[in-house]
């Protein structure tokens, strides 16, 4: 299969799967034809029996920067939701096999979202994680403010999805979002290790330990799921979120008006 936004090597290691995200002029920003071929990849990985493990990267700079805001700048609560993006995230989810994300640099908005929806994280230490949707006039769509909430509490979720602060990979990793912090040389290497281990083990049995992981994790989420969404949709009839993308696109400051 050959894509344009994704790199995707099979048996980079045996048994491993590596997926690359490849817009780095646009910091890895997750457009939707992104996250299509990602479904694809996914997709792919998951039903090949050769395939034990996947690991999932960006570049030293980004892992990846969001959703693409100049995509979405322009639509309205309607087209978001006949777009229906979060589909795509849901088949992510629904993945059997264990999957690794190997961070550096910035996971931001979708980008921080989807380090979560896999199953480990190895960040470098010059990884960045946050949630500033807020500051473009809207609210993380595609399961922050849920799992975020999970992983590092209400106390620290709040903060950084009120004020969209970044958080170190060190900060990160001592709130228990990740699993690990190596030195930027090492991100890669590290996660692809660790995939090692975890493809050393029984198929089956990691693919169900993964399973039940998650049932821990996800009880009531759902519901969790479609309220956030149902706002994410609905803050696409605000003027804000208009002026919040336009101002980004503009590389002005936002002037909130607050309708
Ligand atoms: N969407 C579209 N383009 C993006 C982008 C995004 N999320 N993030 C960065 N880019 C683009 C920039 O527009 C810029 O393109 P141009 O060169 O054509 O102007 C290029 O990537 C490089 O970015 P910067 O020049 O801004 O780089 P920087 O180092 O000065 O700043 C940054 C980096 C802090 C990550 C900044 O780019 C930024 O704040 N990006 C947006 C982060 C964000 O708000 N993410 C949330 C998106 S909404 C979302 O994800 C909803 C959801 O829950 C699903």
């Amino acid at each position: 299969m050959s894509y344009t936004y994704i790199e995707v090597t099979k048996q980079i290691k045996p048994y491993i799967g590596l997926i690359r995200l490849n817009r780095p002029k646009e910091l890895n920003a997750l457009c939707l034809g992104l996250m299509d071929e990602l479904v694809l990849a996914f997709r792919d990985l998951d039903s090949d029996s050769e395939i034990r493990c996947i690991v999932i990267t960006g570049n030293e700079r980004a892992f990846a920067a969001g959703a693409d805001i100049k995509e979405m700048a322009g639509k309205t609560s309607t087209d978001m939701l006949q777009v229906d993006q979060f589909s795509k995230w849901e088949a992510i989810k629904n993945v059997k096999k264990p999957i690794i994300a190997a961070v550096s640099g910035f996971a931001l908005g979708g980008g921080c979202e989807l380090t979560m929806l896999c199953d480990m994280i190895v960040a470098s230490e010059s990884a960045q994680f946050g949630q500033p949707e807020i500051k473009i006039g809207v609210i993380p769509g595609a399961g922050g403010t849920q799992r975020l909430t999970r992983a590092i509490g209400k106390a620290r979720a709040m903060e950084l999805v009120l004020t969209g602060r970044f958080i170190s990979a060190q900060e990160a990793y001592d709130a228990g979002l990740i699993t690990r912090v190596v030195p930027v040389e090492l991100y890669l290497e590290e996660a692809l290790s660790l995939a090692q281990k975890v493809a050393a083990m029984a198929p089956i049995a990691a693919q169900l330990a993964k399973e039940s992981v998650n049932a821990a994790f996800n009880s009531h989420l759902d519901e969790g799921l479609r309220l956030e969404r149902k706002n994410f949709y609905l803050l696409f009839a605000t003027e804000d979120q208009t002026e919040g993308m336009e101002a980004f696109v503009e590389k002005r400051p936002p002037l909130w008006k607050g309708r």
